[in-house]
């Protein structure tokens, strides 16, 4: 069965309503994270599971997609990191690819109106090269339509590499420094975070991956240097908001020193 011919436009999806408050767990004032990633892994095997083919899997994932984002707001977070496709990626499969490309492109144009509505500021670090001019497209209109929503950031990391982010970086100061635009010699750490994809965007607090796999697989090396990672073993289209937000609580009570010493 060719990928292509699934017809995935037809679905019928959940708006992921917002919850009851009195399910919405009440965390601390000051203690949420204000930056979480998500490395929404899974999709694949879930659907093998079930003897399906991959890709039903990375359907099944949408609503938990934007329960995940509905569930951020609930808390409180202020940027949402959703890691989409790495440039690793492009490793599989031509068809698996084409349809990942497809549907994160119909995706971002079908629920734009939606995060609008939930005051979401769409936004998206990743590279340009490669990536389809399709999705770039959808990610710009969806950008500037939400430009000035100020609830919850969520960053689509498509086409995101984390050595990527640093390496363009590193050009972007080489040339400034070549040009004169930067004086001196020295790349400092602040001049490397200046130049990443999105350099407002705080280092990310938490970082959440799913399906049980114990690894980043280069997603924010920069900005989690000093993260916190938690290791969920459910599949991604299996987690719900409850996943999201029993993270949340454990990080609360996480003790981040940063290399101090606690008090
Ligand atoms: C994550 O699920 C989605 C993407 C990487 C695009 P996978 O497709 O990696 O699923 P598994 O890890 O093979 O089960
Ligand atoms: C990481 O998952 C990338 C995304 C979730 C987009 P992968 O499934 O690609 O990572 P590996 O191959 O298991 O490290
Ligand atoms: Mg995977």
């Amino acid at each position: 069965m060719s990928f292509e011919h699934v017809d995935y436009t037809s679905l019928d999806i959940p708006a992921a309503p917002f919850s009851d408050p009195s399910v919405v767990p009440d965390f601390p004032q000051g203690k949420v994270p204000r930056h979480v990633g998500v490395i929404m892994d899974g999709n694949g095997r879930w659907a093998q599971q079930r003897g399906l083919v991959r890709t039903e899997g990375h359907k099944a994932a949408e609503p938990v997609v934007f329960d995940t984002i509905a569930a951020a707001i609930e808390s409180g977070v202020r940027y949402l990191s959703l890691y989409t496709f790495s440039t690793e990626n492009w490793k599989r499969s031509p068809s698996e690819v084409r349809f990942l490309m497809g549907f994160s492109r119909d995706i971002i144009h079908r629920r734009v109106d939606q995060m609008n509505e939930w005051g979401v500021r769409v936004r998206w670090s990743g590279r340009r090269p490669k990536l389809w001019k399709s999705v770039i497209d959808e990610l710009e209109v969806a950008m500037e339509k939400t430009k000035n929503n100020t609830t919850l950031d969520v960053v689509f990391c498509i086409n995101y590499g984390g050595r990527a982010e640093i390496a363009d970086a590193a050009t972007q100061i080489a040339r400034k420094i070549a040009s004169g635009e930067i004086k001196g010699s020295k790349v400092t750490e602040k001049m490397i975070s200046q130049h990443l994809y999105n350099p407002d965007i705080p280092d990310a607090d938490l970082v959440i991956r799913t399906s049980g796999e114990q690894r980043t697989s280069n997603f924010l090396p920069w900005e989690a240097a000093y993260s916190e990672l938690d290791f969920v073993p459910e599949l991604f289209p299996d987690c719900g908001r409850d996943v999201f937000f029993r993270a949340i609580d454990d990080y609360i009570h996480r003790d981040r020193r940063f290399g101090g010493v606690k008090k």
